[in-house]
């Protein structure tokens, strides 16, 4: 019998995983060949130059997007080979996913948005769940922007929604892509530590790309890709530590 996903201790994992858009001469292979799962209850940053393949890695790994060859599982069940509504089911019941762009509805209310993963699965938050996304919303600092719309928002506060909606269902793993590229500071390091907290107090799994090392230094493993490959594969790091790796793989490059 071959391993499970969580016999291997990951919540996520891609075999031998290649992604390429268009066809001939304009073909791009955004990933090549990428082996790689996402540790159960560790907080994974995944780095690397802009076109290197991290929105594309995360989003097959997260269902939303298909690969051109290779596997993928999603927990215990390879996805791979999933229908589209099963993948559906299983996507709003395990994943969190903050995107790039957002993506939140804009006729909903901020409140509506936050709650909109347990509208989809057909239920209402629990009086537990009820309470942690109101903890999420004071944290986040969203509480006296809940009956506005995200167009009434700024970029960071639509960004904090995002966030807030990736982890009010507690899923076991949540996909951020730059979650604190559009936040100053304070606000950034309030989301890292919301993040980090998730997967030490929590056990959740999360998996954030991220350009920044100091983002990065909140994570327990940090994954580099480079030209749709994954080139370094290390611990926990400091910000100089991931700075001057980052400077030798340009360097390479
Ligand atoms: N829908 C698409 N059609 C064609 N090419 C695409 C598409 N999506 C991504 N690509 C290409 O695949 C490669 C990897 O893109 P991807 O978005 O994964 O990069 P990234 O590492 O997330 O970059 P960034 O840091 O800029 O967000 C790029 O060369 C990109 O142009
Ligand atoms: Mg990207």
């Amino acid at each position: 019998m071959q391993p499970t996903t969580s016999d291997l201790g990951l919540v996520a994992r891609v075999a031998s995983l290649t992604k390429s858009y268009g066809q001939s001469e304009n073909r791009v292979t955004a990933l090549a060949d990428v082996s790689i799962g996402i540790r159960r209850g560790e907080f994974t940053a995944i780095m690397g130059p802009s076109g290197s393949g991290k929105s594309t890695l995360m989003h097959i790994m997260a269902g939303l997007d298909s690969p051109t060859s290779g596997r993928v599982w999603l927990g215990d069940t390879e996805i791979t080979s999933l229908g589209d509504t099963a993948l559906t089911v299983l996507r709003r019941r395990r994943v969190g996913f903050v995107f790039q762009s957002f993506n939140l509805v804009p006729t909903l209310d901020i409140l509506g948005n936050i709650v909109l993963p347990f509208e989809l699965d057909g239920r209402k938050p629990t009086t537990a769940e009820g309470a942690w996304i109101d903890e999420l919303v004071a944290s986040l600092g969203l509480e006296d922007r809940l009956t506005h719309r995200p167009h009434e928002l700024s970029g960071g506060q639509q960004q904090r929604v995002a966030i807030a909606r990736a982890l009010g269902t507690r899923p076991d793993l949540v996909f951020a892509d730059e979650p604190t590229g559009n936040l100053d500071s304070r606000t950034g390091r309030e989301v890292l530590s919301l993040l980090a907290s998730a997967s030490k107090d929590y056990g959740q799994s999360i998996a954030m790309v991220t350009h920044d090392p100091i983002a990065a230094s909140y994570a327990d493993r940090i994954l580099f890709l480079a030209d749709g490959r994954v080139v370094e594969d290390r611990g926990p790091s400091t910000p100089e530590q991931i700075s001057s790796f980052m400077l030798g793989m340009e360097a390479r490059a």
